[in-house]
């Protein structure tokens, strides 16, 4: 069946490989993306499919309701994936109203956008909202966080995407918005800023600038490559059940110390550096405030009633990964000067 998709923060990490996928695998569908561009989002992600007669890009805010509700009416959208947000713990810790605003108010924006605009007509309509792990707060060493699991958020953002998942539920139970939500756990893969860990490091080692590791580098997270998370997206907004909501994740646990060791590694070897060169680039820092130990998915769910896995090798994720941040030295040079130079004076000076 023809959709008309609304993917909000398209121009972002995770939005932009949703946005290639939909509109290369979907010729039929009309895919409207509608991003802010802040500092995250960057129209360079998407060269490759701009020009594709099934996609239109529109500059704008979420928390604009008046666009908003014009661009569901003019372009007949029947569904909404959002992906939106504010996205950096640590610049929630720095700055956590811009968090409130737009992943809190933005996302009650986009709801009463759409239940005004389907009123009368909720048939084939559907609301997608893109979670996180992060809202069912940290494991100890053993467990998973699961669809049951309850929310128990530590960080500005955690707490404003814990916010954001009660409110789509809650237009789900009182208003009969068809929605599904998921939560997935740490991506990684192309096009991500260099603010989060993986593109961070490889960025410094490359340069031969200081790796910060937070506290001991004891923390754990769960990698999973961005093209699978795109991939479980599609097999949500095709297959998922109205109300549902899915965890997503790779099934892949790193300790954060071991992974940028493993990075270390791959470098070495890539930059033709003598093995254990890059290594000595690690400066352990202050710990982040509130940091959450251990998070991993049971992603049990999804794989059995969807269908959907990661991809096995993570070792081979990993090294395209860097491959692609070292072929594109121009997208990483142009996003880490301005802007970007202010925020990692004041995240990490002192530390
Ligand atoms: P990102 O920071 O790379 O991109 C966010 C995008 O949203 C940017 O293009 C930005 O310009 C846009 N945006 C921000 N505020 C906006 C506003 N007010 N109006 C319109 N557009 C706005 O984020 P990401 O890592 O791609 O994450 C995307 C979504 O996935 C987020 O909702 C995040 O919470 C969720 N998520 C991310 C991860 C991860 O590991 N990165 C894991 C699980 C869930
Ligand atoms: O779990 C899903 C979440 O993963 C998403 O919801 C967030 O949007 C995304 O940013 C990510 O959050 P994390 O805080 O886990 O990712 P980040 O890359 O910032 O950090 C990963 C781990 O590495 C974390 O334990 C903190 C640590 N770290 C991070 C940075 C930036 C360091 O030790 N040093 C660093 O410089």
């Amino acid at each position: 069946m023809k959709k008309n998709i609304l993917v909000t923060g398209g121009a972002g990490f995770i939005g932009s490989h949703v946005v290639r996928l939909l509109v290369n695998e979907h010729p039929e569908y009309k895919i409207v993306n509608l991003d802010k561009l802040t500092y995250a989002g960057n129209l360079s992600n998407l060269n490759d499919i701009a020009g594709k007669p099934n996609y239109t890009f529109i500059k704008g805010d979420i928390c604009d309701v008046t666009l908003i509700s014009s661009v569901i009416t003019t372009h007949d959208i029947s569904h909404i994936i959002h992906l939106a947000a504010e996205s950096h713990v640590d610049r929630s810790i720095l700055n956590p109203l811009e968090f409130i605003q737009t992943n809190v108010l933005g996302t009650a924006t986009l709801l009463d956008a759409a239940i005004k605009a389907w009123s009368g007509n909720m048939e084939e309509k559907l609301f997608y909202h893109i979670s996180t792990d992060e809202v069912f707060g940290s494991l100890g060493s053993m467990g998973y966080f699961s669809e049951t699991t309850p929310y128990n958020p530590h960080s500005p953002y955690s707490a404003s995407k814990a916010s954001s998942d009660h409110l789509v539920r809650a237009y789900h139970d009182t208003f009969g918005l068809p929605v599904v939500l998921s939560n997935c756990s740490n991506n990684f893969g192309s096009h991500q800023f260099p603010e989060k860990l993986i593109p961070l490091m490889i960025d410094h080692i490359r340069n031969n600038k200081p790796l910060p590791v937070y506290g001991k580098g004891e923390n754990v997270r769960d990698w999973l490559w961005v093209e699978d998370h795109a991939k479980a997206i599609s097999a949500v907004l095709h297959k998922g059940k109205n109300g549902h909501t899915y965890c997503i994740g790779g099934n892949n646990e790193w300790k954060n110390i071991d992974l940028v060791k493993t990075l270390c590694a791959v470098l070495d070897v890539k930059l033709e550096r003598r093995p254990g060169t890059s290594e000595k680039l690690i400066a352990y820092v202050t710990d982040r405030p509130g940091h959450d130990a251990r998070y991993a998915i049971d992603a049990s769910k999804i794989q059995n009633e969807l269908g959907w896995s990661p991809t096995p090798d993570f070792k081979w994720a990993l090294e395209k990964t860097v491959d692609w941040y070292l072929a594109n030295d121009a997208w990483l040079t142009e996003v880490t000067s301005g802007e970007y130079r202010k925020y990692y004076e004041a995240q990490y000076a002192n530390r």
